[in-house]
This record gives C-alpha cells, sequence and structure tokens, in this order.
C-alpha cells in the first residue's frame, strides 16, 4: 500500500479546499429546517459550491451519483440522495456530506444537523457520534499504528450502547478523492501503517442507535440501518502534523481547535 505524503504546498491546497467544504456545511445550516426538500438543500449546497467558491463537486457525477451532496436522514445511513420528494420534519437527524475540489485538491467533510425540536436519541446519537470522532483526531501523532483510531472509537461508542458500521470508512485523500489508506472505525486488520507527518486522510464514523449492520437501497446509493435504527456521521478531512494534526475542514460550530497537539 503507498500511502502519499503531501509536500507543504499540497498541504495548502487543501487548506483552502477543506475550508470551503467546512464552509458549504456552514452555509446551508439555517436552511436545515422541517418542511424544506433535500432536492432543495442539494441546490442551495450546489449553487453556493459552482457560483461563490468557483469550486466543483466531487460527488457530482462519482460513480453516476445525481446530486451534488448527499443528505441522510434518520435511518440512512450514508448516501441519501437529495430529492424534492422527502421534506425534512421536527425531530429528524440529517447527514449532509460534502466533497469539493478547488484546485485539483478535495476537502470532504460532514455533519449532524437536528431538524426542529430534538429527540433526546437524535440528539445524544448525534453528540457521541462527534464525541467519537474528536478523540480519534486528538490521539493522531506520527508514531502512532492507524488501527489505534478504530480501536478507540469502537470502545467509547459501544461502550454508549451504540454500534460502528463496518462497511464504510475513512480514506487518504488529496488529488484523488479516495487515495490510500483505508481509515478503519473499528478494531481491524490496518495492514500495519503507522502514521507520519503529511498524510492526508478522512475521519468518517457512521455510528447506528442499534446494530451495526445495513442494507442497501435499489437506487444502488441509499444504505440503510438493517433494523430501522437511527444512525449519525461526522467527518472531518486531517493533516498528520509533527506532533498531532491539523484538521483541515474545521468549522466555526466545531468545539476542538484546528490545530491539535498531541505530546502524550
Ligand atoms: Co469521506
Amino acid at each position: 500500500m503507498t500511502i502519499s505524503i503531501k509536500t507543504s504546498e499540497e498541504i495548502e491546497k487543501m487548506r483552502v479546499a477543506g475550508r470551503l467544504a467546512a464552509e458549504v456545511l456552514e452555509m446551508i445550516e439555517p436552511y436545515v429546517k422541517p418542511g424544506v426538500s433535500t432536492g432543495e438543500l442539494d441546490r442551495l449546497c450546489h449553487d453556493y459550491i459552482v457560483n461563490t467558491q468557483h469550486a466543483v463537486s466531487a460527488s457530482l457525477g462519482y460513480h453516476g451519483f445525481p446530486k451534488s451532496v448527499c443528505i441522510s436522514v434518520n435511518d440512512v445511513v450514508c448516501h441519501g440522495i437529495p430529492s424534492d420528494d422527502k421534506l425534512l420534519k421536527d425531530g429528524d437527524i440529517v447527514n449532509i456530506d460534502v466533497t469539493v475540489i478547488k484546485d485539483e485538491y478535495h476537502g470532504d467533510t460532514s455533519k449532524m444537523y437536528l431538524v426542529g425540536k430534538p429527540t433526546i436519541q437524535g440528539e445524544r446519537l448525534c453528540r457521541i457520534t462527534q464525541e467519537s470522532l474528536y478523540l480519534a483526531l486528538r490521539l493522531v501523532k506520527p508514531g502512532i499504528r492507524l488501527r489505534t483510531l478504530g480501536r478507540e472509537i469502537q470502545k467509547f461508542v459501544e461502550a454508549q450502547d451504540f454500534s460502528v458500521v463496518r462497511e464504510y470508512c475513512g480514506h487518504g485523500i488529496g488529488k484523488g478523492f479516495h487515495e490510500e489508506p483505508q481509515v478503519l472505525h473499528y478494531d481491524a486488520d490496518d495492514g500495519g501503517v503507522v502514521l507520519q507527518p503529511g498524510m492526508t486522510f478522512t475521519v468518517e464514523p457512521m455510528v447506528n442507535a442499534g446494530d451495526y449492520r445495513i442494507r442497501s437501497m435499489k437506487d444502488g446509493w441509499t444504505v440503510k440501518t438493517k433494523d430501522r435504527s437511527l444512525s449519525a456521521q461526522y467527518e472531518h478531512t486531517i493533516v498528520v502534523t509533527e506532533n498531532g494534526c491539523e484538521i483541515l475542514t474545521l468549522r466555526k460550530d466545531d468545539t476542538i481547535p484546528a490545530v491539535l497537539v498531541n505530546e502524550a
């Protein structure tokens, strides 16, 4: 497995792409309200990426994906296709996943939105999922095994009686949307990968309120929980630094600094 180490020039381009992806998630926040369709949210994201950011959606047309962002509601685990028929309602939990390309480099990020008045379980699932991402990011530094991240995410999530989806993982990112390595969010063989400065990858745990198993819908994209329980996901793109990591897709509503120093 070849994991590319980015130069400082490449990392600067990834900072730009990462910031743009994060800004799409910030821009769309006030529109995620009861009664809006996921198709309308997709159009707003698309127009912002193209006309304001002068960037490109990496998702549009990716292996035939028909829309510019993925919008996954409640028991949809990932890859929900935005639709004018899908209206959000009070208590829904919604993931919007954005990948933009700017100057050849990718920025990939997603977050959860609580629609209207949140349910107790929906709020808790989203909070625990974001905490599992944050705890993994705080562990990142050169010299640690990649599998440490998945092991600790799984331990934390299962202690809360939630489960980690197995079939989807984080990934290296750069000029490629999906590069080596695969970043698993549960304890599994990582092929011996040890983190090094200049590696850029995503961490993006998908957490189910019930069983970890999933089922794929006939549209070829939408993935739901098998037991119809709620599912949540948060994703950041990061670069490993000399003593920790830098989050390239940080938003104003994140409660973690962009530059994490891990001296432990
Ligand atoms: Co990703």
